[in-house]
């Protein structure tokens, strides 16, 4: 098949010269200029956010009109990506090699990072506890909706060459099981790490969510898209291996992560079944050639807008300081009483301009509340946020204190430190335990757990009620809308949304 869009490209999370040579990632991060580039990718990302608070609230039932905003979002980035180089093979005979060449190489690149930082070399992507927080939170309106796009599949789950990625999309969904469903792991990641306003970001943060969302809506006019896109997204890439490695490091539970490492396997996991669906689903009477190319427009759609890396470089310290401070500007500005003045300006003044929160850092610094490449036990803002006499404490969550402990410190945070309070008794930062130790000196200490807290068998879930009284009936219509409902990307994590997962796992067995 003769397709120049399908020439070889470089993969995605292929390191950038800088990166081949080993440099830190988090070294080459700069604060962002504004760019002819930067414009394009705002103009192209547009509208994300709307669109994927949109189609999360219409789950399962999107109107005409948002399925026409959906596809329109869709063919936006299908010709964007359309200028870039694609590595899939030109026809589908190649596949099995090139995801075996992938593999090969990501296993080889994945070992020499292993060996560098074996010889001493420092993390590759996280500069920091708070860099490593910052990148959870800006990848979550992806992985808030991780396996989206499978879902709208589930309208004819009875096509057996769309089993490999039903069975997929209800193991994304954790085969009903909380601990295993990968929204559900991502949701108590970002809750335990204290990352509470992640949804409070710009569009370009929403292309990947927004795009996901859009083909489920979408996907009775764009099944090679989808099956493309499921090829793309359950390959094995670099940089899920090194993010895992580092999270551990920084005493971050990485499980989230380590989970798709093991789900994803060339060997029977995802990734082997996406490569069959891709082969089984190819038209005997249609046009094999367009569907192909098709399935290749859908496999660059998973690596349209922001990704992992590029998530990991935009990091900027003072830029996140800055979002912290400002993220809390509306309600800090009637907060304080006029004898908090800084050069000459209530607290109050400074806060009513959350676009000049440089400004308000900058006079921090220079009458000596915030000192760069200080010891936070010292310093007089910290000491406002946390000890025993902190008029400011529990107003900053704990993703938010990071940022501000490691802006302080400034170089010396690359240690990974948490934060830890000021005042009399206050320890000094100290690194991390990595997090699979941590783990194994808590096992057996408390069988403790939410489950143990819940009344047996109890639920306030409205939902789950009437689903035991639809799924005893007779009526296989309503069981069918009522699984489907409860299964869609808004839903399935709530505890009738797993009750459901777990009927549709059975099924899926048993067929
Ligand atoms: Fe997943």
């Amino acid at each position: 098949m003769q397709n120049t869009r399908l020439a070889r490209r470089a993969i995605q999370e292929a390191p950038t010269p800088d990166l081949a040579a080993g440099a830190p990632l988090a070294l080459l991060t700069r604060r962002p200029t504004p760019d002819a580039a930067n414009e394009d990718s705002r103009a192209l990302a547009a509208g994300a956010r709307a669109l994927y608070d949109a189609l999360l609230q219409a789950n399962d039932r999107p109107d005409a009109a948002l399925r026409d905003q959906a596809r329109a979002f869709i063919e936006r980035w299908r010709t964007e990506m359309r200028t870039k180089p694609c590595d899939l093979p030109a026809a589908p005979d190649g596949l099995a090699a090139w995801q075996q060449a992938n593999l090969a190489s990501t296993g080889a690149a994945y070992q020499a990072y292993l060996a560098s930082r074996k010889a001493g070399a420092p993390r590759r992507y996280f500069s920091s506890r708070s860099h490593a927080l910052n990148f959870l939170r800006a990848v979550a309106p992806t992985k808030l909706v991780d396996g989206a796009w499978l879902y709208g599949l589930l309208h004819d789950a009875a096509n057996p060459h769309l089993n490999d990625l039903i069975l997929t999309y209800v193991e994304e969904l954790g085969d009903g099981d909380p601990d295993k469903n990968h929204v559900l792991l991502y949701r108590r990641l970002l809750d335990s790490m204290g990352i509470v306003d992640w949804a409070d970001q710009p569009d370009e943060s929403y292309v990947q969510g927004a795009l996901q969302l859009s083909l489920a809506a979408c996907t009775d006019a764009l099944l090679p898209e989808v099956i493309g896109f499921n090829l793309g997204y359950e390959q094995l890439p670099l940089h899920l291996l090194i993010t895992a490695y580092e999270l551990d490091e920084l005493g971050i539970d990485p499980t989230y992560f380590t989970l798709h490492v093991t789900v994803d396997n060339a060997a029977g996991g995802h990734a082997q079944r996406a490569l069959r669906a891709a082969v089984e689903n190819l038209p005997a009477l249609a046009d094999r050639e367009a569907f192909w190319t098709r399935v290749a427009d859908g496999y660059m759609l998973s690596n349209a807008g922001q990704g992992t890396t590029d998530a990991i470089a935009a990091f900027d310290r003072h830029e996140a300081l800055l979002q912290v401070l400002g993220g809390r500007a509306g309600e800090g500005s009637l907060a304080h009483s006029d004898y908090c003045r800084i050069e000459g300006r209530t607290v109050n003044q400074w806060l009513a301009d959350p676009a000049g929160m440089g400004d308000f850092v900058a006079a921090l610094e220079r009458k000596g509340w915030l000192v760069p490449g200080s010891d936070p036990a010292q310093s007089r803002f910290w000491a406002l946020l946390q000890g025993e006499h902190a008029s400011m404490f529990g107003v900053f969550g704990d993703y938010e204190l990071q940022v501000i402990y490691d802006w302080i410190r400034g170089n010396a945070a690359s240690d990974g430190a948490p934060f830890v309070r000021s005042g009399p008794g206050a320890r000094a930062p100290a690194p991390p335990r990595a997090f699979r130790h941590a783990r194994r000196a808590g096992r057996g200490a408390s069988a403790l757990s939410l489950t143990t807290l819940a009344e047996d068998g109890s639920t306030l879930d409205p939902d789950l009620a009437e689903l035991r009284e639809v799924l005893g009936s007779h009526d296989l219509a309503e069981h069918g809308a009522a699984l489907r409902r409860l299964l869609g990307p808004a839903m399935h994590w709530g505890t009738a949304g797993l009750e459901a997962t777990r009927h549709v796992a059975q099924m899926l067995r048993a067929a």
